[in-house]
């Protein structure tokens, strides 16, 4: 199929500026005030069963791997299911022990990823249950899987992935409540969580308004050669997505860390010429993260924060609205891909088809 720019001059930039209207999809028809819960339709899991339980592994790769690490962390904290998250990749070929009281979901944004499928099939010959969290219906994985929750971000066309990012990290918001309300969640929290995810369409709204000065900071960071990008606990994979961005379509090197790694180690790269990124949400760790911005500053080290507030310690800070902690990480990355897009385009990139990528890797 071929798809309208609609006024952009990128798909990237064109599904970025969506996402207001993405994330109003995934939960629209979905939220259930009267029991502070939510309804997803395909997941095809019982309560009785859901209570049974007792683990839940994410599969996935790239970007769809970093919203499972996020999802692992909404499960734990509204559902209290140990969750985790694994490359499908990596987890494919080391002969995994396949538990019948754990629960895997596959995720995938074009569905077909072979790496994915491959592994949804190895489970599933294994006799596990598997769930999917994919957008495009109809696809392999989704057809291949016992049920899951469509994640409705609309055709993705560039290579990078932005929206649908974002709209699996909000399905994952969704998941988690419905298991939690299942299980332990209170009504109360229910609401609260409810209440934070309509919210969001309205705050995307006033992130994409920051676009001017999102583009003065990539023009001002551009010329570094590498970056680093920090975050701690449900700040680290917000950190590793951005990072991924920003070297698939500016080629920039970039790395990312929990910022309680840095003392182990790479500590020792940070220099002026190194830049740090940093995910710094107004938390309950939001002193532990400002003491690793001193560390770094100590180092003469460049600090761009994206934060609650103006962080003292750091060059600049992007001040995104807060939202519910557990919600946040669904917010902080995306001036993080304005950056990237910026950043890409004032070094002249192919930004829609960035150099040896593929938008679905259906090979090995
Ligand atoms: C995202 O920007 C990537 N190009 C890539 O990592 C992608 O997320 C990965 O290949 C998985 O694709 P999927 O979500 O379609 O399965």
């Amino acid at each position: 199929a071929s798809y309208d720019m609609g006024g952009h001059d990128t798909f990237m930039h064109k599904e970025i500026s969506e996402q207001p209207d993405a994330v109003d999809r995934v939960l629209r028809g979905r939220i259930d005030d009267r029991f502070s819960t939510v309804h997803l339709g395909g997941l095809n899991l019982d309560p009785r069963e859901a209570r049974t339980i007792r683990r839940i592994k994410i599969l996935g790769c790239g970007t769809s791997y970093h919203a499972g690490l996020i999802g692992a962390g909404l499960i734990e904290s509204l559902a209290r299911i140990p969750a985790d998250a694994e490359p499908a990749s990596e987890f494919r070929y080391r002969n995994p022990v396949v538990d019948p009281d754990t629960l895997y979901i596959a995720v995938s944004q074009s569905g077909e990823t072979y790496d994915v499928l491959a592994a949804v099939q190895e489970l599933k010959r294994k006799g596990a249950r598997v769930l999917g969290v994919v957008n495009v219906v109809g696809s392999a994985i989704a057809r291949e899987a016992d049920g899951g929750v469509y994640v409705h971000a609309g055709p993705e066309v560039c290579v990078v992935s932005t929206k649908c990012f974002t709209n699996t990290v909000t399905a994952f918001a969704l998941l988690a409540l419905h298991l939690g309300r299942i299980r332990d969640l209170s009504v109360t929290d229910g609401k609260r969580i409810i209440e934070g995810l309509r919210k969001l369409p309205a705050q995307i709204e006033e992130i994409l308004k920051g676009e001017d000065e999102i583009k003065r900071l990539a023009e001002v960071y551009a010329g570094a050669q590498s970056m680093m990008f920090i975050g701690r606990v449900r700040g680290y994979p917000v950190a590793l997505e951005a990072s991924l961005k920003l070297k698939e379509i500016s080629y920039i090197h970039a790395e990312a860390y929990p910022a309680s790694e840095l003392k182990h180690g790479p500590l020792a790269l940070i220099e002026p010429a190194l830049p740090t990124v940093a995910i710094v949400p107004d938390d309950d760790l939001l002193e532990k993260n400002r003491a690793a911005l001193e560390e770094i500053k100590a180092r003469s080290g460049r600090i761009l924060a994206v934060a609650h507030q103006p962080q003292e310690k750091a060059d600049h800070t992007i001040v995104v609205p807060k939202n519910e902690d557990e919600l946040d990480p669904i917010l902080m990355g995306i001036p993080l891909q304005l950056f990237a897009y910026h950043t890409a385009l004032a070094m002249g990139r192919d930004i829609d088809k960035p150099r040896n990528l593929a938008k679905s890797v259906t090979v090995e």
